[in-house]
This record gives structure tokens, sequence and C-alpha cells, in this order.
């Protein structure tokens, strides 16, 4: 069976949802605007005869209440549960099937922050095309990503989910990722609606605390947290979910500003808003609906147009709302009109079902196990190579040790959020250098620390093999004291460090930036012996690294490099390609200087950075935008189209990029403008452009930049509107945020 539809015109889409609508009774209608959790693993929980959550949604089918389902990924299943929706309502309205396709779907990607780490968007829409072809292979129609929240605090888990703390990088990754997942257009075959998410305001949470209140300006609102949206809704993004948290003392998910004004007036945004799972019900846990029922009306007028929910649905309570008037049935038409939409454009209708055969042969695909390959070797971020430790040869070692429980595990090397990858066939970083090396050197392997002592439970831990086990016996200075003897005894040493996958994501914020465990000790112990040492760090939040940045010649960022994760790893280590991957945050020394980020404005004193605390540097370890290469890039002074534009025009902005190194390499250019004074002040710096280039040992690229209006007007909270300023710039093209803005123009 093929996926391939007809494309319809827009007219006759439109003809068949009204047709449809008008045939729905007002229970049919709330029925479409309902979303089910469906949890297998719930079947066998049943308590004191209670049906169980997978009964009650099945009860739910039955009778014509389910719209769409979740947490599905066999394609079995998925048509059978297809077809008890479909037989359930009498107009045979097939479910629009919707997952958590984060980081790919059995091809495991780097982790979302790793692939903004790219900064290659063409890259990163070839990824998601991949889990897209896969999740749609086994009858997911909708992926619930990208995540596009901002995120600024580290401490806060989701921080690796996202692209980062800055607005300019974080709307072209949006935007590669909807095309990635959608293609052109919604019904595209082999892809699936694009689900950015949350909106708005999840990753500003006080403290770094998952789900707690974000207090946000309306300046860092339109400036920082709504760029990516809208970059996503540009790019047609079919599905938009909004957010648990208070945003500025409302709920996200009942903030009729937030999800009307802004998102539908504000950002053009036409398809169709979800919840977030349980948020209807949390409208009344808010203490700001009065009951269920409450919630549900206050949520559908708001702007959520479906709700995500586990068991007894809050829009079961839609049909009495329409009753007694405290919502339309204008506004109730308009919410089905556009998930029925979505379910026509998809081709549901036609094609309801899978071939479970041919999904199979999609999962299998070598070609998607290739893209996460390359996807991990453009991720990693070189952060430190004193005296050029690498890349390593293996003409020059005999033995390679590789320590740390993170090398070896197959889990940890994929990160979270995915549910149905195969660890048989993950190359762990372990796996990826041993093949490489082969016969040429002994590759010996020490853990050096437990793989398991956390005290905490993940949310995840209800999925069979999310948590390490504690290996019994095993004996903490024992083992330290044997792999410090490893390194001893081995040419070079190869150290992975970091955060388990579980200590990391969603509900896993931290109050600190350390190493967990004992891991800091194991590196030190392991570069007292004078073995040259390498520090691989797995992690998806900036981690403390203030001792090694000090004392390990050379670190490897890999983040959780997926499926293909230690092919790539070796691939980089031993030279067979450069690292090129630059930060999507600003890498601090340590929490407390959290939250810190490039693009702040200029205050009192601004050259005197040694007053802002007494006890620590206010300087990052690392800078945004920063990573090296085994090139060695020299930039040309830029040169300006015009030194003067008016307001409204364009100039463009050429630099010559040189690789001054004996080997071929790639350079993320990008380039930053500071606003010298106008309606608002404006930060010390902000991206602006950025081009990721290959370019051969020896030889000069030239790069070319467009600004223009878009990338000079800015919301002011003096206008409460846009305004493009006639003022003076500075800029600077160089290879990360601390580059020099010595070039100038105006606009008058
Ligand atoms: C998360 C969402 C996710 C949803 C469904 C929620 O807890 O906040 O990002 O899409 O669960 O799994």
């Amino acid at each position: 069976m093929t996926q391939q539809i007809e494309m319809t015109s827009d007219e006759d889409v439109r003809a068949r949802v009204e047709e449809l609508l008008a045939q729905l009774t007002p229970a049919e209608k709330a029925g479409q605007l309902t979303q089910y959790f469906y949890m297998d693993f719930m079947r066998d929980q049943a308590k004191d005869g209670a049906p169980t959550q997978p009964e009650l949604v099945e009860a739910a089918m039955a009778r014509g209440g389910v719209g769409s389902l979740l947490f599905l990924t066999d394609p079995a299943e998925i048509n059978r549960l297809q077809k008890a929706t479909i037989e359930g309502n009498r107009h045979g309205i097939p479910a629009l099937v919707g997952f958590d396709v984060i980081h790919g779907f059995r091809t495991i990607l780097p982790v979302p922050i790793a692939l903004a780490a790219s900064w290659d968007p063409a890259l990163i829409e070839q990824g998601q095309a991949v889990a897209a072809r896969e999740a749609r292979a086994v009858g997911i129609h909708w992926a619930f990503a990208p995540m596009v929240d901002i995120a600024r605090d580290p401490r806060w888990g989701r921080i690796i989910e996202g692209a980062g703390e800055d607005p300019y990088l974080g709307g072209h990754v949006a935007a590669a990722q909807v095309r990635g997942f959608q293609g052109a257009r919604l019904g595209t075959p082999d892809r699936v609606i694009a689900g950015p998410k949350h909106f708005a305001g999840y990753g500003a949470a006080l403290g770094g605390r998952d789900y707690d209140e974000s207090n946000i300006s309306d300046a860092e609102l339109w400036n920082i947290y709504f760029p990516p949206f809208k970059a996503a809704i540009d790019a047609g993004a079919g599905n938009i979910m909004s957010a648990y948290m208070d945003l500025n003392g409302v709920p996200a998910a009942g903030n009729q500003w937030l999800l009307n004004d802004v998102l539908r007036d504000g950002l053009g945004f036409d398809g169709f808003v979800v919840s977030d799972a349980q948020a209807v019900h949390d409208l009344a846990t808010h203490h700001f609906a009065a009951d269920l029922s409450d919630a549900a009306a206050r949520a559908l007028n708001a702007g959520n147009d479906m709700e995500m929910t586990f068991v007894d649905p809050a829009f079961d309570h839609l049909v009495a709302a329409v009753e007694d008037g405290r919502v339309t049935t204008e506004r109730l038409d308009t919410a089905v009109r556009r998930v029925l939409e979505a379910k026509v454009r998809l081709g549901l209708f036609e094609n309801p079902y899978v071939d479970e055969a041919e999904a199979q042969q999609v999962l299998a695909d070598p070609a998607h196990r290739e893209v996460a390959k390359i996807a991990a070797q453009r991720s990693a971020v070189l952060l430190r190579n004193d005296g050029d430790v690498l890349p390593l040869s293996t003409d020059r070692l005999d033995s390679v040790a590789v320590i740390g429980p993170l090398a070896d595990s197959p889990r940890d090397t994929l990160g979270p959020w995915i549910f149905n990858h195969d660890l048989s066939e993950t190359v762990t970083l372990l796996d990826g250098i041993r093949a490489r090396v082969g016969e040429l050197a002994e590759v010996r392997f020490a853990p050096g620390v437990r793989p398991s002592f956390r005290t905490f439970a993940s949310m995840f831990d209800m999925w069979p093999g999310n948590t390490p086990e504690d290996p019994e016996d095993f004996d903490d200075d024992a083992e330290l004291a044997k792999a410090a003897e490893l390194a001893a005894s081995s040419d070079v040493a190869v150290l992975v460090a970091g955060e388990w996958q579980n200590m990391i994501g969603e509900s896993a914020s931290r109050s600190s930036l350390e190493l967990p465990g004992r891991q800091l000790e194991l590196i030190q112990a392991v570069v007292a012996t004078g073995t040259p040492t390498v520090l691989l760090v797995m992690n998806g939040r900036p981690l403390d690294l203030r001792w090694p940045a000090e004392n390990v010649p050379a670190i490897l960022d890999v983040w959780y490099p997926g499926s293909q994760g230690g092919h790539a790893v070796a691939a980089l280590l031993f030279g067979d390609d450069s690292p090129a991957g630059k930060l999507p945050f600003t890498w601090p020394r340590t929490v407390g200087q959290v939250p810190m980020i490039y693009n702040s404005t200029r205050s009192h004193q601004p050259d005197r950075q040694d007053r802002r605390y007494w006890d620590e540097e206010s300087t990052p370890l690392f800078p945004f935008g920063y990573g090296l290469s085994y090139g060695s890039f020299s930039y040309g002074a830029p040169t300006l189209s015009a030194d003067h534009i008016a307001v409204g025009d364009t100039l463009t902005v050429s630099v010559t990029v040189t690789n001054d190194g004996s080997q071929p390499a790639e350079e993320v250019v990008q380039l930053y403008l500071h606003q010298r004074y106008g309606t608002s002040s404006r930060p010390v710096r902000e991206l602006k452009g950025f081009r990721r280039v290959a370019i051969d040992a020896g030889s000069s690229a030239t790069v070319e930049f467009t600004l223009g209006p878009d990338e000079l007007r800015y919301w002011s909270a003096v206008t409460r509107d846009w305004v493009q300023d006639a003022t003076t710039y500075d800029l600077g093209v160089g290879g990360d945020s601390t580059v020099e803005l010595g070039t100038t123009f105006t606009v008058r």
C-alpha cells in the first residue's frame, strides 16, 4: 500500500471538511478534539476490576470519542486501533496518530541540541526527513516536534530538546526541522505533521525547575522566545502544542492573548493547536479554572483545538458548555474544522492503514544510518586541542585505553526521548573506536566508575532499559585505580564522561552542573598518569568543566550522538573528518553564573566585568558559537555593499575566510551585529547570519550575508511594536561570538 495521494485543491479539502462537519453532533465534534494516550504497558495494571487505561480508550473509540491517539509505535497495533477508531464512529473518520519523534524513530539521530550545534540546516532537515519517513511507515502521522523553546538556563533538563539560547539560530533550526518533518506541504508522502512546542516561554522556568512558572517581559517574548515559533510557522508547521506552565501569571494553555492574539493574529498560524499532556486538566490544578468543565471551556476558548489526555477528557464537558453558552458552536466548529482538514490533507481517509512488512523495510534502510552518522560527525564540538593531541594517529599508537562507563553504554549513546530504538545495532563509542582501530592498536576498556548511582526516579523509568543497572560487587576504589593503571600502561587515554541520558530531559532538571558521581576524580586520576588524554563529553547541557578545561589537553563534546555515534566519533578522533560544530549556548563556568547569555544589553561600567562577581570570573568557560577544528581559519575584513542605507533597504556583507591549516575542514562563519543607539537599548551583539562552509587546506571561500529590515528591526517596549531605527551599527564576522565588531554602517 502506498501513502502517495493525489494532491487535492484547497477548495476540495474545505468542501469535504464542511460536508463532514455538517453531519457531526456536538459529542462527535468533542470526540474529534480528544487525543488519548494509549499506554500499552498499562494493559496489565488492572486494579480492583476497574478498566485499564487501554480499555478505557478502546471504549471511547467504540463510541466515536477519539480523534487522535498517541504513544503507539507498532504498525500492527496502530492498524488495529485505527480500524477500531474508524468503525467506532458513524462517519468512518480515522484517528490522527501522534508521537514524540524527537531525534529519530528507529534510526536515532544525535539529540536536538547536538543537531543545533551542527549549525547546518540542510543536514537537520535531512535528518528529520529520515525520522518522518520511519514514523510514517509505521502509521504515525504527526511528530510532537521540533521543540523550539529558547533555553537560557542549563539547569532546565529540556534544554537538550531545543536549539539553545539564540533566537536567530533557533529560528533557522526550527524551520529546517519543520521542512524535514513535513516536506513542502501537509500531505507530502513519507512525511508527518510537524508540531513545534511548547507555546510559549516554557524554557524560562523559574530556577530551571521543570514546569515552574515563567515570567518573561513582552520585549523578550517578541525578540527572543517567539521568533523560533514564527520561523516554524512560516515554514508551514501544521500544529502547535501549547505549554504547561503559567506565563506571566496565566497558564499558557488558558491564555487567550497568547493562543489567539499572538499565535493567530501576530504570527499567522492557521493549523490546529494541541494542549500538552493533561494540560487542560491542569487549568484546574493551577487554581485557574473552577473545575474540569470550566477548564474545558476556557482551554477551547483560549485557543486550544485538541486536548491531549490519559483518561477522563475535560473536553467531554464541551457538549454541556455549548448547551449553556460558555462555548459557541462557531468556536467548536473552527477547532473541528482544523483537525479534519489535517486528516484530509494527510490522505487518511483514502489510506488509513500501513503495510507492516514495508514498514520493517523502511526501518532497516541503511541510508538512514548513514544520515545519522554524518549528523553525529557534524554535531560534535571540539572545545580544546592543546598541542594538537587530536587527531590521533594509528601510526603512532600501539594501545588505546577507553575509560568511563558511558563509553560502552548503548542506551546512553542514544540519549533521552526515544522509544523504538534498537540497542543491538547501536554503535557505542567503544565499539566505534574498536572498529576504526582494528588490528592497528590494542583497545582496552575500563569503566572506572559505576554506571548507576542515581538517586532520583526519572519519569521515563517505566520504560524498560531506561535506567542503568547497578552492578553488584562494584568496588568503586578498586575500579578507579584499575582505570588509572590502564591509562598509565596505554599510549593514549580516551575518557568518556558526562551525564547518563536519564539525568536530562523532561522532569530532569538539576541544581548543579557538576559531573555526576566520581567522574571528576576519575578524570584527575587518569590525567595524573601523564598519558596523553582526550576527554569525550556526553551531555545535553553545559557541565562544570573548569578543571578539565585547564588540565585535559583535548576535549570533544560528542553529546548523545545516536545510533551511529561510535563510528562518527571514531572518525573524528582519528582524523577521517574534522570536527566543526559550534556551541548553541554560552557554556558557564559554574552553575552560580546561570543564566548567562552572550547577547545581554550593555550597562553601567561595561568595561569592568570584574565588578560583576567577586568570587568568579564574569566570562563563560566557552562562549556561544565557539568550537575548534583541525583546520585553522583566518578572516579578512568584511566588505559592505554600502556604508549607509535607508531604513527598509538591504546591504550585503562579504568576507573571505582562509583555511591556513594543512587539512580540509569546515567552519561556521558567523555574523554579529550591535546597534549603537535607538528607541530601546540593544544587546551588545546579536547573531544575524551564519553559514557552514567547507574549505580545502590553503584555500579561501567568500561568504555573503544580507542585512535588511528582518535583521535590523526589533520589538520595542517603548512603542510596543516593531521598530527599525535610523542609527549606527557595528558588525563583525568570525568563528564565534567574541569576534571584534570592527566594521560600521549607518541607517538613515
Ligand atoms: C511533554 C510534551 C510531549 C508530551 C507527550 C509531555 O509531558 O511536555 O513535550 O510531547 O508529554 O509525550
